[in-house]
């Protein structure tokens, strides 16, 4: 009987031990509660470093949201992660597939000015492309700008130079025609990088090329905006 009530106190002691142990390691890993009171604003814009910049930055806020709805050019923030990408890895030589009005254009230049790099774009829509031939003019970027007039699938054979970034944003169902025409070009290190990458619009044969292929390193970004495949050639 004794030996039964001493079993069971012992018993409950453990659980009650576990039960602390537990409470006191759940307490550890909570995080401070924050100085700001969990009131910080990430929003952020582009800040002109030089007038050069500021040239550029003037020309892409003057092209209206409607503008940009019409010509389905890359939202605002798209636009920035494409200018980190291409100085971030100080590419000299862009390749773009789909240019419209050279609104995604204007933020691959905002590096590319300071690279030293150019960019080849190809667009098949003659009204488009002589927009996108203003707006760089406007914005003094035509130097390095290099626009290809014509059906991108039959054009980019053209193409002998090595690529640092091959930006993806024409005909959706084009993009593994695109991939396997110009993956020999992008140099090892280099980035293609897909937009739309979405559930409506991704075409599965481009998704699949992009992720079964022990050569390249693939992540998603902003899967739940507009999508953006971003594929590393392996050195
Ligand atoms: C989504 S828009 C490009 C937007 C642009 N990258 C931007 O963000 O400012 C796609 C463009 O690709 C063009 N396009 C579609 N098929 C093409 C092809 N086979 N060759 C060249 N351009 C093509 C369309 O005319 C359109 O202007």
């Amino acid at each position: 009987m004794k030996l039964g009530i001493t079993i069971g106190v012992l018993g409950i002691l453990a659980v009650v031990l576990l039960a602390a142990t537990i409470f006191a390691q759940a307490q550890a890993r909570r995080p401070a509660r924050p100085a700001s009171g969990g009131n910080i604003s990430f929003a952020n814009t582009t800040l002109p470093k030089s007038e050069t910049e500021k040239k550029i930055l003037a020309v892409l806020e003057e092209i209206s949201e409607e503008q940009r709805r019409g010509n389905m050019t890359v939202p605002y923030g798209d636009g920035r992660i494409l200018r980190v990408l291409t100085e971030s890895i100080g590419a000299k030589h862009v390749v773009e597939i789909g240019t419209s009005i050279g609104y995604s254009a204007l933020w691959f230049s905002l590096a590319l000015q300071k690279t030293g790099g150019k960019l080849t774009t190809f667009e098949i829509n003659a009204e488009r492309a002589a927009k996108a031939r203003a707006n760089w003019k406007r914005a003094g970027v035509e130097s390095f700008v290099t626009l290809v007039e014509g059906d991108a699938h039959e054009e980019v054979k053209k193409l002998k130079e090595p690529i640092d970034i091959l930006f993806l944003d024409a005909d959706k169902q084009g993009y593994l025609d695109y991939l396997e025409k110009l993956l020999p070009l992008v140099r090892p290190g280099g980035l293609i990088v897909a937009h739309n990458m979405d559930q409506r619009m991704a075409d599965p044969r481009y998704v699949k090329a992009i992720t079964s292929n022990p050569e390249l390193e693939t992540l998603f970004l902003n899967m739940e905006t507009s999508g953006i495949g971003v594929s590393l050639k392996k050195r």
